[in-house]
């Protein structure tokens, strides 16, 4: 009798570890990463992982007795192996929260688990509006293009861009700045008199950039996603279009923080509207730029490592007002209505929406001691994504 409970209890035991859980002493609290450390997105993978190190090891690794663990798997910058890896995390890792995504495609395929598993999900890089609304374990932390394209399309015509040619990314979040750019352009007096659109992977903008050189429009408004922004600027520059009086405006993923020092000074005076700058002047966001500078050899941290480190607070907070417990649903009830500072600024998420709420800045990118920022020159306070559907 003794003996076969001893046995049942091993087999218990076993199959415990043989599904992750170590039994009633682990305390581990495991947030797997889904991120693109590899392929044309790789700068979005490495920005998201050092932004996420920098919060652990400034806040520790134990909270509310739990052991924080990051598990990062690789998604090649291919959204469709998305699935696969939080299938891998949720099930085999049983890990307590999923966290970055690069690209919408890639979110918006791991959304259905999310809602299956009741597991929160912290979006740190994906900005197209409607993922939010694609699971209710959905938490974001980084932006939307509606968000940050609507006030540049504000801004255009009442400084001198009226007639403007815009050029986005062929998907989701590239229709979302198309759309949203347009709509406050024209309410403010400005015309959008072509709206070209080039493919994700392998972009050539050469013979899109030749048409909005015949076009001479006084603007050419672009969305690319993070990355892809120092190709555009040098071909725009090959061209000679800052010459023939074109300027260049766009979303701040377009001057990269990141990429910004390998544009030159052909980039100097180009207008985006973001969420981020390195540049920010706070107190905060200096201890912040300066500890993420000594930690990744001179990599300069762009806006998905600020996403990055705002969602593992976001996660720290709602891990130690839920007491370590960790549940599913009772992690994502504290993650919304959080408020803070950010490197950013001051930002939130929307308890309705689960969507961030921040400032959005105008920025203009000037050389200071030899290297080049986005400094910012104006403020639209407390900006709610407008992209929800209604
Ligand atoms: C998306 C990805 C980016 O790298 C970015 O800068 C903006 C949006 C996206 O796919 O949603």
């Amino acid at each position: 009798m003794q003996k076969r409970h001893f046995l049942h209890a091993t087999a218990l035991a076993m199959a415990a570890l043989a599904s992750g859980h170590a039994g009633a002493q682990d305390n581990r609290f495991k947030i797997g990463f889904i991120l693109p450390m590899t392929g044309p997105q790789a700068s979005t993978g490495r920005q998201i992982e050092a932004g996420a190190k920098l919060f652990l090891a400034e806040h520790g690794d134990t909270v509310a007795g739990r052991k924080v663990e990051m598990i990062v798997k690789d998604d090649t910058s291919l959204p469709d192996v998305n699935k696969r890896l939080a299938q891998q995390l949720i099930v085999s890792d049983q890990v307590n929260v999923l966290a970055g995504f690069g690209i919408t495609p890639a979110a918006l395929a791991t959304a259905p688990l999310a809602t299956q598993s009741k597991t929160p999900m912290v979006i740190m890089s994906a900005a197209t509006s409607s993922i939010t609304e694609a699971s209710p374990y959905i938490v974001r932390t980084s932006m939307t293009l509606a968000q940050i394209s609507s006030v540049m399309g504000d801004w255009a015509p009442r400084n001198g861009a009226k007639r403007v040619v815009s050029l986005v990314t062929d998907y989701a979040p590239g229709y979302d700045a198309e759309k949203f750019f347009k709509e406050h352009l024209t309410q403010n007096g400005g015309e959008v008199i072509e709206s070209l659109r080039v493919p994700l992977r392998n972009p050539d903008f050469a013979p899109y950039l030749q048409k909005v050189r015949d076009l001479k429009p006084d603007a050419l408004f672009v969305f690319v996603p993070s990355g892809a922004g120092a190709a555009v600027v040098k071909q725009f520059l090959e061209r000679g279009m800052d010459k023939a009086g074109i300027r260049l405006i766009g979303t701040g993923d377009l001057a990269d923080d990141d990429q910004l020092n390998d544009m030159g000074d052909g980039a100097l005076g180009v207008v985006t509207s973001f969420n981020y700058s390195m540049a920010h002047p706070s107190a905060l966001n200096k201890k912040f730029v300066d500890a993420f500078l000594k930690a990744n050899k001179g990599m300069r941290p762009n806006f998905q490592a600020v996403a990055a480190y705002d969602g593992m607070r976001v996660i720290y907070e709602a891990l130690k007002t839920t007491k370590g417990q960790g549940g599913g649903d009772a992690l994502l009830a504290a993650m919304k209505g959080q408020a803070f500072e950010s490197p950013r600024g001051p930002m939130s998420i929307d308890p309705q929406t689960r969507d961030v709420v921040q400032n959005i800045y105008l920025r203009k990118v000037e050389k200071q001691g030899g290297e080049y920022y986005n400094v910012e020159f104006d403020t639209r306070k407390d900006v709610k994504d407008p992209g929800k559907a209604k």
